[in-house]
């Protein structure tokens, strides 16, 4: 029986063509894990939302030369189907958190629902299919208030924001509803996403396709575990697709980036992906074909009217997003997620967006994971991000 699990592990392992595919890490918490080896203090938090989910959050109060002081938070938001952990990839002196803690902020971590360290809930088992019921809009309405509240009562202090990917989105979604500006400071969007519809990467397209007729008959409400069987069944069928190279899945999945160290791309393979909620792969699928940000769609003007009161979900209007909001918004010329297009259109909806309020920084040669994990990163977008929280 062992014996068997370990051989099917090893063919879903192969046909992903993930050369150092191990189990994952034991949950010790991600201070211990990733901060306090590299000689930074860590804090671990537990934060509730308001529909229970139980949340983990780490702080790095300071960086390595200590300093006391008022140190101004920052919140680091990452993006789907990874955690806390994709920040602490790159070697301490390449990480964002630890460049911003030595730079003088007062780091936190969040780690969205459903990921390794936040699969808790005060009720809901996340083996059963109630845990997993939620799509970003939740994420809009619970997760980023509950973290900002939190770091908010700890600090006493506005809150500069840092997300990459689904962390833009969300950030995004939250700001045109008025949510969170009141305890903002300013927001660093890297490889942002809210308009989708230009996305080129071949599996995420086809992914997007399939994903609204069989993906939720199949899976149901349950959790997308990119390393479970049925998360798996599904792409060994989209793999078989002419044109899609799944040998390499990072690149199938963010573009050609430049700049990854293979070391760190392992790191990665190890670490990541991590689950997320399949209604929530619906909900983005959704954006890639409607062309729309907007609330999840229940499929039927009659579901549809039962949640919102409206036979189409309410759009977030981008256009709403307050113009005195200092934004940071850094993209790249070979993202595959965050098209250049689809770039173009969010800063369209934000040409009303008060000059001096938005800085736009584009970067030629980078795709999706560059700005996490790429070894420029550093030089090119933390640099300029710590320059834009000391202009605020
Ligand atoms: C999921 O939540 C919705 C309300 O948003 C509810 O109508 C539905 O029954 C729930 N489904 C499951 C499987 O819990
Ligand atoms: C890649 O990572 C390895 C191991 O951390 C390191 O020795 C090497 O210098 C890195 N290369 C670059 C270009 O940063
Ligand atoms: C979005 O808001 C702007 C102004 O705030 C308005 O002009 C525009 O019509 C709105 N768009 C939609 C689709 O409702």
């Amino acid at each position: 029986m062992a014996r068997r699990c370990f051989l099917g592990f090893l063919v879903f392992c192969f046909w992903l063509g993930l050369t150092s595919c191990a189990r994952s890490p034991p949950p010790t918490g991600l201070c211990a894990a990733s901060v306090t080896p590299q000689g930074y203090k860590c804090q671990e938090f537990e934060v509730k939302t308001q529909d229970g989910y139980i949340l983990s959050m780490q702080r790095i109060p300071k960086g390595r030369a200590g300093g006391g002081g008022n140190k101004q938070p920052v919140l680091i938001q990452h993006g789907v189907m990874v955690d806390g952990m994709t920040w602490f990839l790159n070697p301490p002196d390449q990480s964002l958190p630890f460049i911003l803690a030595d730079a003088g902020f007062d780091v936190w971590i969040a780690n969205t629902r459903g990921t390794r360290y936040s699969r808790r809930h005060t009720t809901l088992d996340p083996s059963k299919s109630e845990f997993w019921n939620w799509t970003w809009d939740e994420l809009v309405t619970s997760d980023l208030p509950a973290t900002f509240d939190f770091v908010f009562s700890q600090t006493g202090q506005k809150i500069h924001y840092v997300g990459h990917s689904m962390g833009t989105l969300i950030a995004l979604a939250s700001f045109s509803e008025g949510r969170l500006v009141d305890k903002l400071k300013s927001a660093a969007l890297l490889s942002p996403i809210a308009y989708l519809s230009h996305m080129t990467t071949a599996l995420g397209v086809v992914a997007a396709k399939a994903f609204v007729g069989e993906i939720t008959t199949l899976m149901g409400v349950a959790e997308f575990n990119p390393k479970g069987e049925a998360v798996g069944k599904f792409l060994k069928v989209l793999c078989a697709t002419p044109g899609i190279d799944c040998y390499d899945l990072l690149k199938s999945l963010t573009g050609k980036n430049c700049c990854l160290n293979v070391s760190t791309v392992d790191l990665f393979v190890k670490n990541e992906p991590q689950s997320t909620s399949t209604k929530n792969m619906v909900h983005l699928a959704q954006t890639v074909r409607e062309g729309v940000v907007a609330k999840y769609n229940y499929g039927s003007a009659d579901f549809n009217m039962m949640h919102y009161g409206e036979a189409s979900p309410p759009i977030y209007n981008l256009s709403n997003i307050p113009h005195n909001l200092p934004l940071f918004l850094s993209y790249g010329g070979q993202d595959a997620l965050s098209d250049p297009r689809d770039v173009g259109l969010l800063l369209d909806s934000l040409k009303l967006h008060d000059g001096d309020k938005l800085t736009v920084q584009f970067i030629k040669d980078y795709a999706h994971a560059d700005f996490i994990m790429g070894v420029t990163a550093k030089d090119i977008v933390y640099t300029a991000i710590v320059a834009f929280f000391n202009r605020q």
